[in-house]
């Protein structure tokens, strides 16, 4: 499966959602999560993220956000279509220490 980590909190940028054939995106506040049972492991939504925080899960950073996208994609909302990206959106991209603080 592929995993969201760190990086998409407060980018959120949703060009991810777009892309995926399967629609297993789920929307929270700050960030998106993928459903792990419900990815199909195509690997197109990874390029599409500006801040690069799609990674598989053979992926070091991957690892400890595997459990937060299984949690989360079960009690968020599906989400399908692009939104508006927070207006701060590129200010966050690289941020350190994301987690937990601004997750939600
Ligand atoms: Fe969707 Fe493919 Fe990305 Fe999985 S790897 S979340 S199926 S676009
Ligand atoms: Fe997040 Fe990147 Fe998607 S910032 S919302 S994983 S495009």
């Amino acid at each position: 499966t592929y995993v969201v980590t760190e990086n998409c909190i407060r980018c959120k940028f949703m060009d991810c959602v777009e892309v995926c054939p399967v629609d297993c995106f789920y929307e929270g506040e700050n960030m998106l999560v993928i459903h792990p049972d419900e990815c199909i492991d195509c690997g197109v939504c990874e390029p599409e993220c500006p801040a690069e925080a799609i990674l598989p899960d053979t992926e070091e950073a991957a690892e400890k956000f595997l459990e937060l996208n299984r949690e989360y994609s079960e009690v968020w909302p599906n989400i399908t279509q692009k939104g508006e990206p927070p207006a701060d959106s590129e200010e966050w991209d690289g941020k350190p220490n994301k987690y937990p603080e601004e997750f939600s």
